[in-house]
């Protein structure tokens, strides 16, 4: 049995104020023990306060990207070992905004989950394709590649700790999700393949759904057999929509 895993992804949203009312309002809801991982993902400035709020508590927090080098000329930049150093749990991993607007490429995100699991980071890696590759019918093709790149340094024996999101971009802060069966269908190919190169290590990794999930939706993706949580940005801005989208992934 895999432990679902639903991650709130904030993006650019929430100054430290509003990021420590969340997280109050969040801690008020969340029993001792949750029957998943809970994972908050708050915009750099928020990260210290982040920390401070979830020490000692159920929730996990993680960085929203971090380069793989541990210093350097990185202008505007957090290092996975800066994360680290503040208590991080988890970092994503080639979210497609940061593949489309930062020019982050397999290879870079292949470096930055290497770099996630030699810190005891877990990586949340993003996979999914445009509107245009899936009219294409080349979907299953994008994100073949970006498994096979992206995690080509990767051993069997750390593969188990990494979560794949896959997140179909035209899905992504559009409202319209992806309809149940093609993220079914999608989630089984990425189990097939993680099956495929990790042996039986694949089937502990965990899947997650990302792209319009909402507390009104969340349920219909996370019964899937292959998606074991899911990746929200919106809808995870508000605390109590994040924490009903959380239960539909335990029920
Ligand atoms: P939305 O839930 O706003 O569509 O964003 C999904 C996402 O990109 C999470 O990483």
């Amino acid at each position: 049995m895999r432990r679902p895993i639903v991650a709130a992804n904030w993006k650019m949203h929430h100054t430290v104020g509003e990021a420590q009312r969340y997280l109050h309002r969040l801690l008020e809801l969340v029993p001792a023990d949750p029957p998943l991982d809970l994972v908050v993902l708050p915009s750099a400035t928020s990260i210290q306060a982040t920390a401070q709020s979830l020490a000692q508590t159920p929730i996990a927090w993680g960085a929203q990207s971090a380069r793989p080098e541990p210093e350097g000329p990185f202008t505007g930049e957090l290092s996975v070992r800066q994360v680290c150093e503040l208590g991080a749990s988890y970092v994503i991993c080639g979210h497609s905004e940061r593949r489309a607007l930062f020019n982050e490429d397999d290879k870079l995100v292949s470096r930055m989950v290497k770099a996630a699991l030699e810190s005891d980071l877990v990586p949340i890696m993003c996979v999914g394709e445009s509107l245009e590759q899936r009219r294409a019918g080349t979907d299953w093709q994008v994100g073949e590649k970006q498994l096979d790149v992206g995690l080509s340094q990767i051993e069997e024996q750390e593969s188990a700790r990494i979560v794949i999101a896959y997140e179909p971009v035209w899905a992504i802060g559009t409202g319209v999700a992806a309809q149940p069966e093609d993220a079914q269908q999608m989630a089984g190919r990425i189990r097939t393949w993680l099956g495929n190169r990790f042996g039986a290590s694949g089937e502990r990794i965990r899947i997650q759904y990302g792209g319009s999930v909402k507390p009104d939706n969340a349920q219909q993706f996370l019964e899937l057999a292959n998606v074991d949580g899911a990746l929200v940005g919106g809808a995870s801005l508000d605390p109590d929509s994040f924490w009903q989208i959380a239960q539909a992934a335990v029920r």
